[in-house]
């Protein structure tokens, strides 16, 4: 059972410069909430309530005023900061002790997930014991992401990092799970031609001892992740499209932690007022009458 999740939510974003030279990428706008709610709404849905956020060196306090510690959400959210960014492995050293011989799941604060299979998929990936899960989903443009082989349903068998030649069209997402042997393997990691700790090199370890699987989104759930200019803009259109329409938030933290029985009517009420006069809160008072 996997209880603790780690969001890598630093980076340079330098496909989004000069928006994302003063501010963290993961702290603008995905429609009408910052992009790390959508990572943690994630988290929050597969029941993880112990959350390390590493982010940027320097940026602590932007990112601790908008999530403090995870109180007002009924969870346990703590910082490490990343002197620059060294590769996705990297999360494994920088939360050694938070990890603390643990499984452990990884999520990009990049990434965005949607669909209505997700919390079983969720569910399924947290109960892992042994071994590696990451998710795949199904793109038109393999050649642009690490994609992975399988066989017998959802055991990983090679993987490739932007193939020139189509080798699989199913990509790897920044969600990964892990079990306690995530640190030990991410020690033994080198940095590759691009001076990084590549994820990888990581899950080739598990692949190579027989120990990844996968899990999948389906073709009715979405994954984007958001690392230019246009799939921030196509993101916030998708989330803002389904909003609309439903009348129903992606990603309200505090809706997922009413639902999850992790805070009270009260603390709804706590955060109106943290957040305001503004539409966010409009909705959360209509979820809390
Ligand atoms: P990347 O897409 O590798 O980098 P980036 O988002 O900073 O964008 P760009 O390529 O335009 O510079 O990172 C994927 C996610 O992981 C993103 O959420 C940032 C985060 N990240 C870290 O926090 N630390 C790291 O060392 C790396 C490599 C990524």
């Amino acid at each position: 059972m996997i209880k603790k999740a780690i969001i890598l939510s630093g980076g340079m974003g330098t496909r989004m410069s000069p928006i994302t030279k003063a501010v963290n990428k993961q702290l603008l706008p995905i429609y009408d909430k910052p992009l790390i709610y959508y990572p943690l709404s994630i988290l929050m849905l597969a029941k993880i309530k112990d959350v390390l956020i590493i982010v940027n060196k320097g940026q602590l306090n932007q990112y601790k005023k908008l999530l403090p510690d995870g109180k007002n959400l009924g969870i346990n959210i703590v910082y490490k900061e990343q002197s620059y960014p060294k590769g996705l492995p990297d999360a494994f050293l920088l939360g050694e002790k938070f990890i603390n011989k643990s499984n452990v799941a990884l999520i990009l604060g990049d990434n965005f997930f949607y669909g209505q299979s997700l919390s079983n998929t969720l569910k399924n990936c947290i109960n892992i014991k042994n071994g590696a899960k990451v998710i795949l989903h199904k793109v038109s443009k393999p050649e642009l992401f690490g994609v992975a082989k399988i066989k017998n349903k959802n055991k990983i068998v090679s993987i490739k990092e932007k193939p020139k030649k189509f080798f699989s069209d199913l990509a790897i997402t920044g969600l990964y799970f892990f079990d306690k042997n995530v640190v030990k393997y991410a020690k033994e990691l080198k940095p590759s031609k691009r001076g990084e700790l590549e994820i990888t090199d990581l899950l080739n370890k598990y692949r190579k001892k027989n120990k990844l699987s996968a899990e999948f989104i389906g073709r009715g759930g979405a994954w984007l992740d958001t690392g230019s200019i246009e799939d921030f803009y196509n993101t916030s259109a998708f989330v803002s499209n389904i909003e609309k329409r439903q009348g129903l938030k992606i990603a309200c933290l505090e809706e997922i932690a009413l639902n999850n029985k992790w805070i009270g009517k009260k603390d709804i009420l706590n955060s109106i007022k943290f957040y305001g006069n503004c539409e966010y809160s409009n909705y959360l008072k209509k979820i809390s009458l």
